[in-house]
């Protein structure tokens, strides 16, 4: 395949800045801190970094209230030091892709602050609407925001009771997209980033930036599923028109330019109105991190996926978790039963039963098999490689998510998928922060993560760090081809296909099951695998 179709067989890791390395002491990653740990990516085998946002932000939202679109956040480091880390990056073949927040801006940008101070035209900019009722008492619609409680709030001491849209936290004012500033504008801070060498960029929920018009009630849907479901404020046609001129900004560069869209959706169908060739080049395929550790289900899953993206002309693409969502070794840590519904699934957080994180382990590292025979491109959210789980006792009081308050403290929200990596198998922070540190981690870790640590997991062969290693290596001579998946009959709770010329093998059931005669075993997720495998786990094997 050649190097200009990179993207459509990638392998991308998910770098949450805040979380990953403290190059100077304050407890917050930085850029710094991925520069010095390219060699270490680079070693990984990946192709392409994903970088959580890195603009100026208050952090009402992890970042995702951007206050500068062309900036970089003090506390992560400089533009010299982008495009210092840019250039490196590219010095070892990795490509970097960005995160482009445009549903809304921090509360912060300079252009909510001049709608605050209802300066000429400002407010056009957002969604400013009057209130119902009596003297505007009552928010302009029935909507949710996605972390709970209304999308509306009001503009304190406003004579004309004026409230504002935020389909997430009030720090987060949506952006008028009918308005042509906006448009203009972000197809500026694309061609920006564009300009210093980035290879693309990730957009966030990139399936709200076109409402109904009128705004009208949606009917009651619970705060979590609501962006997943049919509904005014998401998935509109009209958004449809923002991505094929997106596109064209894409176009005019030389290697072209990749997007990847965040875009929860009812259906395969829906995500690939997103994939069309004039529009975006690959989305999120989100089933795979929702659906149990039952083989029936991941092969209708991996079906569907891989049909709705034909259907475009798109490759599939294959996530088992990021920073939204539990870890995958906990989400597998519990018990699998099938047909859950979404908000189950995402709220996961199962009180009544004990994690099993052993059982987990077992059963992502056999899932980290699947993914990578898969065709398409699988994404890597940083700590999967090692095995990390979700840290699910949090001191309230460490809590940051807005999910957290805006629940009222009923959702735990999504701070314990996002605790700093530990590198070093010593002492808390574990090398994420240099020696001499002024400050602890921005959320406290483990007491047994050092067991975990980069350090700890290099030097030992059946680790998971060398799985992922040994993966994504033999995957590009294994898998890394045209090959369609062609599935094999098998046992119930048994998953296996032929790529090409080899076999994935995946056993979900509660009993061992042979292998086909004559096949040499090539990695397995599990010692000491030959003949049999053995129940959750996984083999590659060549025929
Ligand atoms: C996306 C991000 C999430 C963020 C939200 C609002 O879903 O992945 O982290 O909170 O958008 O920007
Ligand atoms: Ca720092």
């Amino acid at each position: 395949m050649s190097d200009a179709a990179w993207w459509k067989t990638a392998v991308v890791y998910q770098v949450y800045i805040r979380s990953f390395a403290d190059g100077n002491g304050d407890g917050i990653g930085d850029i710094t801190g991925l520069t010095a740990r390219l060699p270490y990516l680079a070693e990984l085998g990946i192709d392409a970094v994903w970088i959580n946002p890195w603009y100026p932000s208050p952090m009402a939202d992890a970042g995702y209230d951007v206050a500068d679109f062309r900036n970089i956040e003090p506390s992560y480091g400089t533009l010299e030091q982008a495009d210092a880390f840019i250039a490196a990056a590219h010095e070892r073949n990795i490509r970097v892709i960005l995160d482009i927040v445009p549903n809304h801006t921090s509360d912060r940008h300079r252009w909510f602050q001049a709608a605050l101070r209802d300066e000429p035209g400002a407010r056009e900019r957002y969604l400013f609407r009057p209130g119902r009722g009596p003297g505007g008492q009552l928010p302009p619609n029935d909507w949710q925001s996605v972390f709970g409680g209304p999308a509306w709030s009001r503009v304190e001491g406003d004579p004309d009771n004026l409230w504002y849209l935020h389909l997430f936290a009030p720090a987060q004012p949506d952006l008028n997209w009918e308005h042509p500033e906006v448009r203009s504008e972000f197809e500026g801070v694309l061609a920006f980033w564009f300009d210093k060498g980035v290879d693309g960029f990730r957009i966030d929920v990139a399936h709200g930036l076109v409402k109904e018009a009128g705004l009208p009630d949606g009917g009651v849907l619970t705060a979590g599923a609501q962006h997943n479901a049919t509904h005014p404020a998401w998935d509109q046609d009209g958004v449809h028109e923002i991505y094929r001129g997106w596109r064209s900004v894409a176009n005019r560069y030389a290697p072209e330019r990749v997007f990847i869209a965040e875009a929860w959706v009812p259906s395969n169908e829906r995500l690939a109105r997103y994939l069309r060739p004039d529009e975006l080049h690959t989305a999120f395929q989100f089933d795979f991190l929702r659906a149990p550790w039952r083989a029936s289900t991941l092969r209708t899953v991996i079906d569907d996926a891989m049909a709705g993206a034909a259907s475009v002309g798109a490759p599939p693409t294959w996530v088992l978790s990021n920073h939204d969502v539990p870890r995958t070794v906990t989400r597998y840590s519990r018990s699998q039963p099938a047909g859950l519904s979404e908000s189950e699934w995402e709220r996961s957080r199962w009180d009544e039963e004990v994690a099993d994180h052993d059982l987990g382990r077992r059963r992502a590292r056999a899932c980290a098999l699947l993914q990578f025979a898969l065709p398409g491109t699988a994404y890597v959210y940083q700590g999967e490689e090692l095995g990390l789980e979700e840290v699910e006792d949090l001191p309230a009081e460490a809590r940051q998510d807005p999910t957290w308050v805006q629940s009222g403290f009923t959702d735990v929200g999504r701070d314990g998928c996002r605790v700093p990596l530990p590198w070093i198998n010593g002492p808390v922070p574990y090398g994420f922060s240099p020696a001499g540190a002024t400050a602890d981690p921005w959320l406290p870790q483990p007491p047994h993560w050092g067991e975990h640590s980069v350090q700890a997991q290099d030097g030992d062969a059946a680790s998971f760090l060398h799985l992922y290693r040994d993966a994504l290596t033999l995957r590009r001579e294994l898998w890394e081809t045209d090959a369609e998946v062609s599935w094999l009959d098998t046992d119930a709770g048994v998953l296996a296909f032929t790529r090409g010329d080899a076999q994935c093998w995946v056993n979900t059931g509660d009993a061992a099951v042979p292998l086909p005669p004559g096949v040499s075993v090539v990695l397995a997720s599990v010692p000491g695998v030959t003949d049999t495998l053995p129940t959750d786990a996984a083999v590659w094997v060549r025929g």
